[in-house]
């Protein structure tokens, strides 16, 4: 066998292209926001700004869908953002790149620029430990809004979110080909709710890309969520419940705004502010 052959999968993948492909779904999310900003505002979302990006791929993805369409990307790692740049913003044609602002900054300092929505997705804002600085960010957004502006979050919970736990999901990407998605609830502290998660990958021929992600969070309850952004200052906070469809009995991927939620093992909802 040739020096070459024995590079396993895992050593030739890359950590990025393999967390857009398993965890994000650009697509039906900004369709989510897209269509609940106009619901909400009877006009369309034009200027997004995505808060933790990292390799700006939904910003991306936002310029793509229209050409009116304007994104700032903000995230805090330079090498996540030089990935995104040389992935997917050096993807887009120049019309579009010109539409696409990459920021490296903290999301918690003032910005200048109103925008329509403000995305927080992935439960990144879970990496705000404390009620302090979790309201200081959301008082960030708010005054970052234009008078209509929405700010749109991701959350989770449910009683397997409490768990130490594994949980794997197959995958398959035309140019990474299979590989399993591994998600890892490696230490959940009931006292504080820290905790530590982190993104494994797996190969078919055996090799393994250990903590390709690692976050050390805290898993924020709804309520607690709701609380905070109404101090922040929002007017209305409301949770878009995922209904169900009835032959598979597992979530139908449709959100509607909801006041009583199934006590679902493990759910995801969208929390949306309206300033
Ligand atoms: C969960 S990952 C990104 C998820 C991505 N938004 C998505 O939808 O898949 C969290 C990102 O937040 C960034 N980050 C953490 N704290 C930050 C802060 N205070 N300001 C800006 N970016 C931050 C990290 O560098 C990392 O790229």
């Amino acid at each position: 066998m040739s020096k070459k052959n024995k590079v396993t999968s895992a050593a030739r993948a890359d950590r990025h292209a393999l967390y857009q492909n398993s965890v994000q779904d650009t697509e039906a999310e900004l369709g989510f926001v897209a269509d609940t900003f106009e619901e909400l505002n009877g006009r369309a979302l034009r200027l997004l700004r995505e808060d933790f990006c990292g390799t700006a791929n939904t910003a991306c993805d936002w310029v793509r869908r229209n050409k009116k369409n304007q994104a700032i990307a903000i995230d805090l790692d330079t090498e996540v953002l030089e990935w995104g740049r040389l992935h997917n913003l050096d993807h887009l044609n120049a019309e579009q790149q010109q539409r696409i602002q990459m920021v490296h900054g903290d999301v918690k300092q003032p910005t200048t620029t109103q925008v329509d929505a403000v995305l927080a997705m992935n439960f990144s804002y879970y990496l705000f430990l404390e009620r302090a600085s979790l309201c200081q960010y959301f008082r960030r957004v708010y005054q970052s809004l234009m008078p209509d502006g929405i700010l749109f979050m991701d959350a989770y919970g449910g009683y397997e979110a409490h768990q130490e736990l594994e949980e794997e999901r197959e995958c398959e990407d035309q140019q990474i080909g299979e590989f399993t998605y591994v998600w890892d609830q490696h230490r959940f502290n009931p006292i504080n709710h820290h905790m530590n998660c982190q993104i494994h990958f797996k190969f078919p021929d055996g090799s393994r890309m250990n903590k390709a992600f690692n976050y050390n969070w805290r898993l924020w309850s709804l309520p607690e969520l709701q609380e905070i952004l109404q101090e922040a200052g929002f007017s209305r906070v409301q949770v878009y419940w995922e209904g169900t469809d009835e032959e598979s009995n597992e979530g139908d991927g449709i959100y509607s705004v909801q006041t009583e939620g199934e006590a679902d093992a493990g759910w995801i909802c969208y929390l949306v502010s309206q300033k």
